[in-house]
């Protein structure tokens, strides 16, 4: 798998749990009861998953190599790009605040807020930053990106941290289709 391959499989990871997220929070508007546990979850993986070991391969690697080749990060399209890893940061910050008070209300707002942001973002990362980086990186730019993606995850348990959200995933997966009325 090439670098810009690995972000685009960890975009999908993002994606799915974005709809469990947003799932959850229309549950909350409605009056069911607030989910401490999947709150809990949620907030683990938005800083683990999201900022931990994947914004940190974007602004560690990514991001440094493509200034390499012109791409100024205090320049759009980066500049924007760190910018939303920033204000996802203040969002995530937010969601635990809200979780660890059992503010299901607030909870809803900032986790609405994150997966506005985030599914925005991910489409321009996709669709904007990832093909130039595709036309830009060498296939040396790639090998080293993957070598330094490789540190990334062994520095912070990464595979480890990976296979808990995504076991945990198609658990929320299945306990909100469970939840459902049959044929929604
Ligand atoms: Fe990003
Ligand atoms: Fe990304």
């Amino acid at each position: 798998m090439t670098a810009i391959e690995i972000l685009r499989n960890e975009h999908h990871v993002i994606l799915e749990a974005m709809d469990l997220l947003e799932h959850q929070v229309h549950d909350i508007r409605r009056g069911d009861p607030f989910d401490a546990g999947f709150a809990r979850w949620a907030v683990e993986f938005v800083s683990e998953f999201i900022d931990d070991a994947h914004h940190a391969k974007e602004e560690g690697v990514l991001f440094g190599l493509l200034a390499g080749h012109g791409l100024a990060q205090d320049c759009p399209p980066l500049a924007d790009m760190l910018a939303d890893h920033r204000r996802h940061r203040e969002l995530a910050a937010d969601m635990e605040r809200s979780s660890a008070r059992g503010d299901g209300l607030a909870f809803a707002g900032a986790t609405l807020s994150l997966v506005e942001l985030l599914r925005r973002h991910v489409l321009t990362e996709n669709e904007l930053v990832f093909n130039v980086a595709e036309r830009l990186l060498t296939p040396a730019d790639d090998a080293e990106a993957v070598r330094a993606f490789g540190r990334v995850v062994q520095e912070r348990d990464g595979a480890l941290v990976r296979q808990r959200h995504l076991a945990a995933i198609e658990c929320w997966r299945r306990a909100l289709e469970g939840s459902l009325p049959p044929g929604a």
